[in-house]
């Protein structure tokens, strides 16, 4: 067990900072642990697959993972490789979203985009590369849960493909220029952003004691809350928020006529709905008492982050 990030049940210390902080450290050392070194042929591909997953990231999938198996009464050792797993199918989503043939942006995390930066069939493999090691790692007999790898495998597929993240991003596409109901605005949401959220809650949990059929269900619940949310937020920060501190260009949706919450129900209410999701995530997480404290917490940090 890594010193730095204790699962005591009895005592939720440290403050959620420092837990933030702690994760997100140990996250970027087991990232540079298990990327392929970059001198390693074919070192430029290499060097472009650090060089997009290091030293950037709010790292929120891996948090709600290891928040999750704190839930559970996960080990370190399991959590590290599944945060990882999904931080990387994440990372390729981003590089990915930024090419030229889908969002086409120049800046990610506060640096060029992998295509700027390398080239764009570099920015392709990458990705391809990216998801490959992450369906290895959860392959890998260091995981030390041989009996749930299978089921994390099936999980993290599903949340990848086109019924999950790929999906949502071809809808997402489809969708510039036209006008989207509330409903269809939540399922593009749900599939783009939503299945990889929750597919990071479901797996950090797997790494723990078994939780009951109704646990299951009410943390369910809680991780499509809460990423749904965390598109709002996405949505509302792209409009309010400066490129300066997003890291990001600001005003994309806008200036390639996304939907989005703010353009189907204006920045107020979007802000409204964002309470009441935020509300409703929280309300799923009642039946776990104090062992769902790091959940509360990022929840909230979700709701009012900057970036
Ligand atoms: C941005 O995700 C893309 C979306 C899915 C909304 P994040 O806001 O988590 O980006 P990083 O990982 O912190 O850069
Ligand atoms: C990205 O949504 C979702 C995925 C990468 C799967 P956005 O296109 O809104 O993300 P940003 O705003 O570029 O980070
Ligand atoms: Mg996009
Ligand atoms: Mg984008
Ligand atoms: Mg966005």
């Amino acid at each position: 067990m890594n010193p730095v990030l204790p699962f005591s049940a009895a005592h939720r210390e440290p403050p959620f900072q420092d837990w933030m902080h702690a994760v997100q450290t140990h996250i970027e050392a087991t990232l540079a642990r298990l990327l392929p070194p970059e001198t390693a042929i074919p070192a430029r591909l290499h060097q472009a697959m650090r060089y997009v997953s290091l030293g950037g990231g709010k790292r929120v999938r891996p948090l709600l993972a290891f928040a999750a198996g704190e839930l559970s009464g996960g080990r370190t050792e399991s959590l590290e490789i599944v945060a990882c797993a999904v931080e990387l199918i994440h990372v390729y989503s981003l590089v990915h979203d930024d090419l030229p043939c889908m969002d086409d942006d120049v800046l990610r995390r506060g640096r060029p985009t992998c295509h700027v930066e390398f080239d764009e069939p570099t920015a392709l493999l990458v990705g391809d590369s990216l998801q490959s090691l992450a369906f290895e790692l959860l392959s890998r007999a260091e995981l030390g849960l041989p009996e749930r790898q299978l089921a994390m495998i099936n999980w993290l597929a599903r949340a990848s493909g086109s019924c999950g993240m790929a999906g949502g991003q071809a809808i997402d596409l489809d969708a510039v220029g036209h006008h989207l109901n509330q409903p269809e605005l939540e399922l593009m949401h749900a599939l783009k952003t939503g299945a990889l959220i929750r597919a990071a809650v479901m797996l950090g949990a797997l790494c723990g004691n078994p939780l009951t059929p109704e646990e299951n269900q009410a943390l369910d619940r809680f991780a499509k809350r809460a990423g749904l949310l965390f598109q709002v937020i996405d949505d509302i920060l792209d409009c309010t928020a400066s490129t300066a501190t997003l890291g990001k260009t600001a005003g994309k949706d806008a200036a390639a006529d996304k939907p989005t919450y703010v353009s189907l129900m204006g920045l107020e209410r979007a802000r409204e709905f964002a309470t009441d999701l935020r509300a409703q995530a929280l309300q799923s997480l009642a039946p776990f008492g104090e062992r769902s404290q790091r959940l509360i917490e990022l929840t909230d940090f979700i709701t009012h982050r900057t970036f």
